[in-house]
């Protein structure tokens, strides 16, 4: 296991400055997620971590070892990417063989480790098999099994997992994640999958134009996003712009386009908030007229009202659509099967109401 640090590093082509200013410290035995939108430099950070891309400025230190300017090869890095780029012409065995005979290793321990690493990635029948007579997902854990085998200390993955179904996706993630704690490498994954980096990371940096806007573990990514940008690419999110904002018995009061009012739980020392936001499995709605608990002046609450737009069935849960009068975007809420009960459809009007505590501000 081994300990990546990354310092001020800076990509330019030409005036476009495409990674901006990014230090990051990689703990040994860390999976990291680099997350963020297309284009905002994930694979270009990577091929730098992997010597593929020189850096404008900046170092990156593996083990107190400065890799900065070490040649691809002579930097014991293992890299996955999106295709697999096995070789055709060989077979399993050979694909995995293949670095292990080019670093010189004594041919009775190839095939020992060649043996072990196939069988990690459930792959022992396959080894007389072409890449074309196999499955994406076949193959991309023969290109794990290539990489693993030479026991790098670090493993820089490129979306694996992109070109693979949903299904696949999620199997092949977690074998990932069992896979580290078996190899023991420390390592990068670059996605711009929100689910992906949830369930793969001990951390997520989430990434816009170049730069890390946060960095923190997926709970702390989800539950205190630190801007608006973050709230809204990790889950789903109710952002509301708000305006007159006043301070009422230690809490933010704000108002929405529409004048209806949210309040907010407010820390020490901040400004006064210009977004709003809560997650839709956050909120409660009733039917108006109906609801069970007191809704007018609860000190508790925000409650909000709006009319019921659409109705999506997801499997485990329903998401709604919720029209709020003088506002553009839906409104959206999350609920159970359970909760349908209160028989609300599309067109009804409803009470959306949630603890005030959910309530973050930006
Ligand atoms: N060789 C190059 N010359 C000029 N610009 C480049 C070069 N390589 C990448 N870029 C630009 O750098 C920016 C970042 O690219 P990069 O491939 O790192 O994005 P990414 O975050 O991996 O995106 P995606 O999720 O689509 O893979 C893009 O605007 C891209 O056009
Ligand atoms: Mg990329």
């Amino acid at each position: 296991m081994s300990q990546l640090q990354i310092k001020n590093l800076f990509k330019q082509y030409g005036n476009n400055t495409v990674v901006n200013d990014l230090s990051i410290d990689v703990e040994s035995g860390e999976m990291l997620s680099l997350l963020g939108p297309s284009g905002c430099g994930k694979t270009t950070t990577l091929r730098m971590i992997a010597g593929m891309q020189t850096p404008t400025s900046g170092s990156i230190l593996l083990d107190n070892r400065d890799l900065t300017y070490v040649p691809p090869h002579q930097r014991y890095v293992g890299l996955v990417f999106q295709n697999y780029a096995l070789f055709p012409h060989l077979n399993v065995y050979d694909n995995v063989a293949f670095g292990l005979r080019r670093h010189g290793v004594p041919k009775s321990e190839i095939r020992q480790r060649v043996v072990a690493a196939l069988q990690s990635v459930q792959l022992s029948d396959y080894t007389e098999r072409f890449p074309a007579q196999m499955s994406g997902g076949q193959q991309q854990r023969v290109a794990l099994a290539r990489t693993l085998v030479l026991k790098p200390p670090l493993v820089l993955f490129d979306e694996p997992l992109s070109n693979l179904d949903a299904k696949l996706r999620q199997a092949l993630g977690i074998e990932i994640r069992m896979l580290q704690k078996e190899y023991g490498f420390t390592g990068i994954f670059v996605t711009h999958d929100q689910d992906e980096a949830m369930v793969l990371s001990d951390r997520i940096a989430v990434m816009r134009q170049g730069q890390i806007i946060q960095i923190g573990t997926p709970q702390q990514i989800y539950t205190q996003p630190a801007d608006p940008f973050v709230a809204d690419f990790v889950g789903e999110s109710n952002l509301l712009p708000v305006s007159n904002v006043t301070v009422e018995k230690g809490r933010w009061r704000t108002e929405l386009a529409n004048g209806q009012i949210l309040r907010a739980e407010k820390s020490a020392a901040t400004a006064p908030p210009t977004f709003a936001m809560v997650r839709p499995e956050g909120v409660q709605i009733l039917p108006l007229g109906t609801q069970a608990k007191p809704v007018q002046g609860d000190e508790w609450h925000n409650c909000l009202h709006g009319t019921v737009s659409f109705i999506h069935y997801a499997g485990s849960s329903y998401l709604m659509g919720v029209t709020l009068e003088g506002i553009e975007k839906h409104f959206m809420v999350r609920i159970q099967d359970s909760q349908r009960e209160f028989g609300l459809r599309v067109g009804d009007e409803a009470i959306l109401q949630w603890d005030i505590s959910r309530t973050l501000t930006f």
